[in-house]
């Protein structure tokens, strides 16, 4: 299990084709695969996401009656809860990430309704295809498709934008997560279902996008219908919200937290959907990302940390972080050095400490909506940025105590950085479960 395509990307230029190539390797190792054979999870194929059977072995375990996924991603938690019956939360600042997770929480709808939806849909399209207007892709989007596979694309998007105000809610969720499934399988560029899209590189096979949604939709219907009969109806609450502030979730109200929060390793979150919202023009560009979606997030990559805006002196003053003040400032100074000998001269100093102070939130947050006795479980993994190692399960378990917590314990998976013969460094890194109680 785990976070295979949280790999160390420390040190690659961003959009390195070797960048690109390592994590589409590292993501196809990944468990969230196992997810890809399980009704519903795989509606979606999310990096990062954790293995749902493992997810729901710990459910299992523990005899949670309130669950809480405060990074929930494309739902796992969730769903995963759902189909034990067990009520649970789940957080999420990735606008459209969230909007995704909307969708899988669906699963409960009423299929003839979805059929129907889907059948208006594509009839709809076909009727304005040659009408629709190609004018307003964006770069990205036409690197990525050929013009018969756009206007397939784009009146399909007519056709819901048009729809949606006839639609409730939860249909609304299930068809657009539905066309978003389809993007990248009828692209004929390099889309591997990670976050960057590779558009020097061609596909062999490549799905019409009126074939491939009806076959994405059919096998929704397929899943809806295997949920159906374990559990009648979603208890998952999805929120739109922070980690670090957890609103509307009540206080004292979680006996069990299972989440897999960003490493900061400089993946970018705000990239893993690029694609997407090109297409439904939410962003133009990949200067874009920060206001649609970066700014939303615990900063965990060298892309959120702006040297112009942050300031060292104002990160190290921020309480939150006061536990393990002095260490992390040891970190960030010898990063702040290296840096300077280093041509793409990255803010992994200012990174780090805004990671830290965004996570010391977090365990804030969570101390308000546990339980006495709550359990939590991270699955998480430390970095070397720049070859500086940041003992990351060590700095959250004082983080969690300096917050309440009463325990914290660790249980290694796998070792990273083990295998990379592009490494800049060399400092053997880990992943696996931060387990904290009380
Ligand atoms: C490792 S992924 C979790 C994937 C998830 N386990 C799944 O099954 O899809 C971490 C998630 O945390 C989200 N995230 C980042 N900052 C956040 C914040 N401040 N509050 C809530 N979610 C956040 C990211 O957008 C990303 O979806």
């Amino acid at each position: 299990m785990g976070h295979a395509e949280q790999q160390n990307l420390f040190d690659l230029p961003m959009h390195s084709p070797l960048q690109k190539k390592t994590a589409a390797h590292s993501a196809r190792s990944g468990t969230f695969t196992d997810n890809m054979k399980l009704p519903v999870h795989r509606w979606f194929r999310y990096s990062a996401g954790f293995s749902a059977s493992w997810v729901e072995s710990v459910l299992k375990d523990h005899n949670a009656t309130a669950v809480l996924d405060p990074f929930v991603g494309s739902g796992t938690v969730c769903v995963a809860s759902d189909k034990l019956g067990i009520p649970s939360y789940g957080i999420e600042a990735h606008p459209f990430v969230f909007r995704l997770g909307q969708g899988k929480l669906s699963w409960g709808e009423d299929i003839v309704d979805f059929e129907a939806a889907i059948a208006k849909l594509t009839a709809t399209a076909e009727k304005i295809r040659e009408s629709v207007s190609l004018s307003e892709a964006n770069s990205l989007i036409v690197k990525c498709y050929s013009e018969n596979s756009l206007r397939d694309l784009y009146s399909v998007k007519a056709a819901y934008l048009k729809l949606t105000p006839e639609w409730t809610a939860s249909i609304n969720a299930l068809v657009f997560l539905a066309i978003n499934s389809i993007l990248r399988a009828t692209s004929h560029v390099g889309t591997a279902q990670w976050q960057y899209v590779l558009p020097n590189k061609t596909k062999a096979r490549v799905t019409s996008p009126y074939e491939a949604l009806k076959l994405q939709a059919k096998m929704m219907m397929d899943d809806m219908r295997v949920m159906q009969n374990e559990s009648e109806i979603s208890n998952a609450i999805l929120l739109p919200a922070d980690s670090r502030t957890l609103e509307g979730v009540p206080d004292k109200s979680i006996d069990l937290v299972i989440t897999s929060p960003p490493y900061a390793n400089n993946y970018d979150y705000a990239d893993a959907t690029r694609l997407e919202m090109s297409f439904w023009g939410e962003i133009g560009n990949w200067g874009d990302l920060h206001g649609a979606v970066r700014q939303y997030l615990i900063c965990s990559s060298s892309q959120h940390a702006s040297k112009d805006k942050m300031k060292l002196p104002e990160l190290l003053a921020d309480p939150a972080i006061d536990p393990i003040k002095v260490e992390l400032t040891k970190v960030c100074n010898e990063l702040d050095v290296i840096r300077k000998t280093k041509g793409g001269n990255k803010a992994y100093h200012l990174m780090i400490v805004a990671y830290f102070a965004d996570m010391a939130k977090t365990f804030q947050a969570l101390r308000r909506v546990t339980k006495a006795g709550a359990t939590l479980c991270l699955v998480i993994g430390d970095s070397a940025p720049y070859g500086v190692h940041a003992p990351v399960e060590r700095w959250f378990g004082e983080l969690a105590l300096a917050n309440g917590f009463k325990s914290w314990s660790f249980e290694k998976i796998r070792d990273r950085n083990v295998k990379w013969k592009n490494r800049k460094h060399t400092v053997l890194l880990h992943e696996g479960r931060l387990w904290i109680k009380g």
